[in-house]
């Protein structure tokens, strides 16, 4: 196991993605520090990673609350002494054109996608710097690199992360710390269940693996960039989206 001795956290990990990322990081060895809103989901997601013969916890948070992410990270540290891997993955969607589109769901969208990684990254650093060993894995999307109508607001969280991702890949590299993000295109998971069948079909001519990904395809992307195999990776964007988007 890749991971063993290694402690990571993994936001909006209560379904989809970011539990798919949470099994896949406990898997290969890492004690996961499991958040999100969502209590009772991320208590069965402790227990099945117990049964697995992992170690897990579960430290609930909004990640549009700024204390919350303190609390939550301090707790975290508290209870496995160390965070080495952050998996930046809570993230929702408030589609609408821009001209009927609410400042409030601007405001949510950008607060629960884009400002909750940098203040989940300032909670961690400290704990990576420390040990000189750190991975951050931020999860954008297809939409953040070449934009989607109806989706200002979103598309604009995910392109920030990834202006994110590569200026803390700078500033933390020299301590062993890599950043980098994954762009997922389309995944099945509740977050595209809403999408109507037209929308599906149309997306999937775009996909040159000619299927939707599923939530493990971008969970082995996480393990890997987590692993030491990809220590010489830094500020990377790494599609994973079947060919949807390509150079
Ligand atoms: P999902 O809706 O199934 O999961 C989102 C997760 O984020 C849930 O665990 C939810 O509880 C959590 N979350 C949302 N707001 C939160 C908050 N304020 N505080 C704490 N947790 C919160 O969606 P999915 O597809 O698993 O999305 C995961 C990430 O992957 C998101 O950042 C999404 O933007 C991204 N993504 C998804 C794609 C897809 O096709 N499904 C494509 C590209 C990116």
């Amino acid at each position: 196991m890749s991971l063993s001795g290694r402690v990571a956290l993994v936001t909006g990990a209560s379904q989809g993605i970011g539990r798919a990322c949470a099994l896949r990081l406990a898997k290969e060895g890492a004690a996961v520090a499991v958040a999100a809103r969502n209590q009772e989901k991320l208590n069965e997601l402790v227990s099945e990673i117990t049964a697995a013969g992992g170690k897990a916890a579960a430290f609930p948070l909004d990640v549009s609350d700024e204390e919350q992410i303190k609390s939550a990270v301090k707790a975290a540290i508290a209870q496995f002494g160390k965070i080495d891997i952050l998996v930046n993955n809570a993230g929702i969607t408030r589609d609408q054109l821009v001209m009927r589109m609410k400042r409030a769901d601007w405001d949510a969208v950008l607060q629960t996608n884009l400002t909750s990684a940098y203040l989940s990254i300032q909670q961690v650093i400290g704990s990576m710097l420390k040990q000189r060993w750190g991975r951050i894995i931020n999860i954008t999307s297809v939409f953040g690199q070449m934009g989607q109508a109806g989706q200002a607001n979103y598309a604009a969280s995910k392109a920030g992360l990834i202006g994110l991702t590569m200026a803390i890949a700078r500033e933390v590299g020299s301590r062993n710390i890599t950043c980098n993000a994954i762009a997922p295109g389309f995944i099945e998971t509740a977050m595209t269940a809403v999408l109507s069948d037209e929308f599906k079909q149309n997306a999937l001519k775009q996909i040159p693996l000619g299927r939707v990904g599923t939530p493990e395809d971008v969970a082995s992307a996480v393990g890997f960039l987590a692993s030491d195999e990809a220590s010489y990776i830094t500020g990377h964007v790494l599609n994973v989206n079947g060919g949807m988007l390509m150079g």
